[in-house]
């Protein structure tokens, strides 16, 4: 039995209406975790108002906008981030991409202003996983396009900001799972809540 883990949710996709797949993998993994005894707390960027980025000034500077902080707080909070999205245009979302230039704040995620980039990794401590849907196979996304997009987040960003180890889960041929399909992804995603994986 694994001991109970504070598990964030960051739900990516920009269409919060709940016929989605990935709310369902979502559902899944915290109805899986809960059940294990772990804590979990749920983001939903599709639901969040917050402007773009637009300068180094404000990522710097500015105050991050109200809305985004219980985003913050939750990643601070949490000892494992599962982040959910769906595969758009061969990468994640842009309002999720937008979503972590906003959090992703000198002084939370990265060394405040003058700090060696290669140094301290603030959100170290943390592993992760990300869960990837799209309508092509996940065998040729990974083969023929080298799961490019992924592999930037794992180690560009999550990596960079410490979060380690990171795992990931590829959903492809979405459109012809079926609902016997569905429900298999669903039970994997069930149990990997339970194991806070
Ligand atoms: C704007 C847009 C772009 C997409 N781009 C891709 C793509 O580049 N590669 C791919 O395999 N699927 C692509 N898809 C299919 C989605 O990945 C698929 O519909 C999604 O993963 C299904 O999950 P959902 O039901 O949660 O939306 C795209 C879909 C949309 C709406």
């Amino acid at each position: 039995m694994t001991s109970s883990r504070r598990i964030l949710l960051i739900e990516g996709h920009p269409d919060t209406s709940a016929e989605r797949l990935n709310r369902a993998l979502v559902d899944a993994y915290a109805a899986g975790a809960t059940a294990a005894g772990h804590q979990v707390r749920r983001i939903l960027v599709g639901d969040i108002a917050f402007p773009w980025l637009k300068s180094a000034e404000s990522w710097q500077h500015a105050a991050l906008p109200s809305s985004l902080q219980p985003a913050q707080d939750g990643i601070a909070w949490a000892e494992h981030v599962v982040l959910f999205f769906p595969l758009w245009l061969g990468d994640m979302p842009a309002l999720l991409k937008a979503f972590l230039e906003q959090v992703a704040r000198p002084g939370f995620a990265v060394g405040p202003e003058g700090a060696k980039p290669f140094g301290h990794k603030p959100l170290s401590g943390r592993s992760a996983r990300v869960v990837v849907t799209m309508g092509m196979p996940a065998l040729a996304y990974r083969w023929y396009f080298r799961a490019h997009s992924v592999k930037s987040l794992e180690r560009n960003i999550l990596g960079f900001v410490g979060f380690a180890p990171i795992h990931e889960t590829l959903i492809g041929s979405v459109d012809s799972l079926g609902a016997e399909g569905v429900a298999r992804w669903l039970k994997k995603l069930d149990k990997l809540g339970a194991q806070a994986a």
